[in-house]
């Protein structure tokens, strides 16, 4: 355990930080939730680390019809008591500012540049501007256009243009890469930041660090040590209230292109020549491309889907997914997704990668296991007790953050018994729990313009390019048994089978 001198020390380090360029954040969707429920308070949070540039302010858009004083209100609904009238909060709600638009009129842009040249003079903020589209998907490629049309795209070495792209990008590998084209028809890839929040987690970010600053992992991390890599992703939620949307998307669409894909890529890339954007996308692209295509049959047989009925959450009675408000009642979409990858190189051959996401499973709790192969042969087999160990290194990435590593021990006594220990490390614990969204570090990489923690082009489509085969088997076979897992469990019966086929089982997590 670190001394609190050790742990403050790292903490202070951990904050330092040169704020970012003046600039103004333009946020599209700046009624909608997730402005209300992580941007506002991310935005704030690098107010207080001092972050942010002193020209800075934030221009809202959205359809609705809101007073400045309104749209003050709820960008600042998240504050607990104690923050509000700080100097922080009076230097925030004096840079906001708003404007009601429908995304699709030309007029709503000419207004929108106009807003800006008033808010540079006012905030000298030097015609640098973020797009931020935390809106519908619909929208992107015509918001994108229209900033095209009214010349706010057009950056030069005066100053810069950056737009940044919600998920989901696209619905399959064909709608992706017409997104692109659109995108790309109007801004150059260095000004497209196509955001994926997992990677705002620390322990995301983390991956990296552990695996490239540390040499004892790397010899060992590869198809001679690894018998197989688990990751899964489980949510105790149900669709909440975005039943409409997710009736159209599906666990597989919602997740497995994006976040699941960062943690394989993340977990399987080689290490790369340096810590800039492209070199580390490069790799990234290059492993998920490496990823091997599955054929119908192996569709089949290598990929699982589900839906909730009712059950439990913790001990409260829930409803099964088709009951959940703005889902069809005889709804075919899969709410659990489990599938067997193998990746295509010299490190991985033969390494089985067994990947779970669902909603309303056992427990919150995501996670990345590595299975270390057992020893050549079991020297205390004969031993009074012997668990057999396999090594598993295991990263959370949440809602605990740590890792951990079993490995086997002899339990004490004067009778040979060999049982399973861990040794582990939380963040919590380390560096103390910090209020931090995830999204802090995103918005700061965008205006300081380092987009390792982005998605390329390339790497959204070899995402999709993964899916897709999965997507079209399913379409075209819809699912018969569905609802096929209570609420509050860990998924279908044959989620487990597809482990069990290969003579495994999926790691078990405790609560
Ligand atoms: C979002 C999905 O991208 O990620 C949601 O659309 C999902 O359906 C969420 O619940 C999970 O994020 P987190 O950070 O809670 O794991």
């Amino acid at each position: 355990m670190a001394t609190a001198a050790a742990v403050t020390a790292e903490r202070e380090f951990y904050q330092g930080g040169t704020p970012a360029g003046p600039s103004v954040l333009v946020l599209f969707g700046a009624a909608g939730d997730l402005t209300k429920r992580k941007l506002a308070p991310s935005i704030f949070n690098l107010a207080k680390a001092k972050l942010l540039p002193k020209d800075f302010a934030i221009l809202g858009i959205s359809v609705d019809d809101l007073s400045p004083e309104q749209f003050r209100t709820q960008l600042t609904e998240f504050l607990r008591d104690e923050d509000r009238g700080t100097d922080v909060y009076q230097w925030f709600t004096e840079r906001l500012y708003y404007e009601r638009g429908d995304f699709a009129d030309p007029q709503t842009f000419a207004r929108i540049t106009q807003r800006l040249l008033d808010i540079d003079r006012d905030h000298h903020t030097q015609g640098n501007y973020l797009f931020y589209l935390a809106t519908a998907p619909k929208f992107f490629a015509p918001i994108v256009q229209q900033l095209g049309k009214a010349g706010l795209s057009q950056q030069d070495d005066a100053h810069w243009r950056r737009v940044v792209i919600e998920k989901p990008f696209g619905h399959d590998l064909e709608s992706a890469k017409s997104l692109n084209r659109d995108i790309k028809a109007v801004l150059q890839e260095n000004q497209i930041f196509r955001i994926d929040h997992y990677l705002g987690k620390e322990t995301v970010q983390n991956i990296m660090v552990f695996r490239f600053d540390n040499a004892i992992f790397e010899p060992i991390w590869n198809r001679r040590y690894v018998d197989n890599v688990q990751i899964t992703n489980g949510e105790t939620v149900g669709v909440e209230q975005r039943g409409g949307y997710f009736d159209t998307a599906g666990t597989l669409r919602d997740m497995v292109p994006n976040h699941i894909m960062q943690l394989l890529s993340l977990t399987t890339m080689e290490s790369p020549a340096s810590f800039r954007a492209d070199s580390v996308r490069n790799e990234q692209a290059k492993v998920l491309r490496a990823v091997q295509p599955l054929d119908s049959e192996e569709v089949l047989q290598r990929s699982v889907r589900g839906q909730y009925g009712e059950g439990t959450e913790g001990t409260v009675q829930v409803p099964g997914y088709r009951k959940e408000p703005g889902v069809a009642p005889e709804s075919r979409t899969e709410t659990f997704v489990a599938l067997k990858l193998n990746i295509d190189n010299w490190r991985w051959a033969g390494v089985p990668f067994y990947l779970r996401t669902g909603k309303r499973l056992a427990q919150r709790h995501t996670e990345i296991a590595i299975q270390f192969k057992e020893t050549p042969f079991q020297l205390f087999r004969n031993a009074l007790f012997h668990k057999p160990n396999t090594n598993t290194l295991v990263i959370q990435i949440q809602p605990v953050e740590g890792i951990s590593l079993s490995f086997g021990a002899k339990i004490p006594g004067p009778v040979l018994r060999v049982g399973s220990v861990d040794m582990s490390f939380q963040y919590s614990k380390y560096f103390g729990a910090e209020a931090y969204t995830g999204y802090e570090v995103l918005l700061y990489d965008c205006m300081i313009g380092d987009a390792t923690l982005f998605q390329r082009a390339d790497m959204v489509e070899a995402g999709w390019s993964i899916v897709d085969p999965v997507l079209d088997v399913w379409r075209a076979l819809p699912p018969r048994r569905f609802p096929n897992y209570a609420a509050g469990t860990w998924g279908p019966k044959e989620a487990d089978e597809l482990l069990a086929i290969d003579g495994r089982k999926w790691r078990n997590i405790e609560p």
